[in-house]
């Protein structure tokens, strides 16, 4: 977490330096004394949230927050005004009216300090995870507008070639131009089928089934997928919670993050598929952007290269990918957002590089928990 405090006073710097050293161990601190050294911090370094000082000489508080909430690079870095303890109303006013988000008086307590850091941090993550879904949902409309009067259109190629292969007799001169064609608008299907997947304009199937059941019996499957070198390990939590999947796409989900994980780890490595049954209260859900329920939790685990934080929030693009031309064509994970999307779950995803990504689906479950019997 990066922390930015605008103080023209050296002491209140060294307190809060003090502070969050001792609080919030793992934040990193920049110090700016003056409201145009830290505006120029802001649009460079981008920090999680900025401390700021209201009196500073030259360029106030005030005019600090307007120059950062007119600028869409820095408008979402949450400000934290630290005010003299004789502040007026009107000035808090008028520094909420500017886009500062909340006030601490001096003289700073730590306790509060930090809270409001927390609640900072909070408040952008849920904005910044907003502002992602809302981004795929707008490509998901593009792409699967185009997929679909594609789909339509290839439907046509398709079909006329396929009919004029048939007539032409292996030495005809055309016959190896029209099986190309063939073959071309087959792989033209597959990634509009691709972005339909995404855009959910995929018809589905559901039926109710238990998910440590379904995904074990496609064990095999993943197993021949991912090679020798790659150890598969399964845990399913005791509780047998089902759930309205179409099963096609679950496996196709499941396939999509094992070829992933074993493209990952091409020296071998874990791949962990785990299942569990969670009760999400309404707080716990409300972080996931979900209704309050049962949910089966599927975790996908790596031990691979990872993926570093910058990409992080690129994965889900359809076309994204980091693999070398004709290895990847980047819509492996659109179409498990779009599975999970259609599912109504959520998905996120946690990655160290060096030491692997873990993928984390919340399916809602439909019925309550069996818990099995043997204990009574
Ligand atoms: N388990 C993982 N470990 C490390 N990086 C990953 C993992 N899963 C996805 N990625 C990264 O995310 C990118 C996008 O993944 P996605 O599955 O959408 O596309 P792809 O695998 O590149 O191509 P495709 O799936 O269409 O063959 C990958 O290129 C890779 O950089
Ligand atoms: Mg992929």
């Amino acid at each position: 977490m990066k922390i930015l405090a605008i103080d023209d006073s050296n002491v209140n710097l060294l307190v809060m330096k003090g502070t969050l050293e001792k609080h919030l161990p793992d934040a990193r601190l920049e110090t700016a004394s003056s409201g145009k050294e830290g505006l120029d911090l802001a649009r460079t370094w981008f920090p999680d949230t900025i401390l700021l000082d209201l009196q500073m000489p030259d360029m106030d508080g005030y005019e600090t927050i307007r120059h950062l909430k007119q600028n869409p690079a820095t408008a979402y870095i949450p400000v934290i005004v630290i005010t003299a303890a004789d502040v007026e109303s009107k000035d808090r006013v008028r520094a909420l009216d500017l886009g500062a988000d909340a006030f601490l008086q001096k003289p700073i307590s730590s306790h509060e300090l930090v809270a409001h850091i927390k609640v900072m941090l909070r408040i952008k993550k849920a904005e910044e995870r907003l502002r992602h879904s809302q981004k795929l949902e707008a490509i998901g409309i593009l792409a699967g507008g185009v997929a679909h009067d594609f789909n339509n259109i290839l439907t046509v190629i398709r079909g006329y070639s396929t009919m004029l292969l048939m007539q032409s007799a292996p030495e005809d001169p055309n016959h190896e131009s029209l099986q190309m064609i063939v073959d071309a608008a087959k792989r033209a299907t597959s990634l509009t089928q691709s972005l339909l997947t995404f855009s959910r304009k995929q018809e589905s199937t559901p039926s109710k089934a238990e998910l440590c059941t379904l995904v074990s019996s496609f064990e095999k499957f993943l197993r021949r997928i991912i090679g020798d070198n790659i150890t598969l390990n399964f845990i399913c939590d005791q509780h047998t919670v089902h759930a309205s999947v179409d099963r096609s796409m679950i496996e196709q989900m499941l396939m999509n993050l094992a070829i992933n994980a074993r493209d990952a780890m091409p020296d071998g490595g874990q791949l962990t598929i785990a299942t569990a049954h969670v009760v999400l209260d309404s707080k716990a859900a409300s972080a996931l952007e979900l209704s309050p329920g049962i949910y089966i939790h599927l975790t996908v685990s790596d031990t691979g290269c990872g993926i570093p934080k910058e990409l992080i929030p690129k994965i889900f693009d359809p076309f994204f990918t980091t693999k070398e031309i004709g290895k990847g064509s980047g819509l492996g994970l659109s179409m498990v957002y779009g599975i999970v999307k259609q599912h109504c779950g959520t998905i996120s995803v946690d990655s160290l590089p060096g030491n692997g990504t873990t993928f984390s689906i919340y399916l809602p479950a439909n019925d309550t928990p069996v818990i099995p019997q043997e204990n009574q």
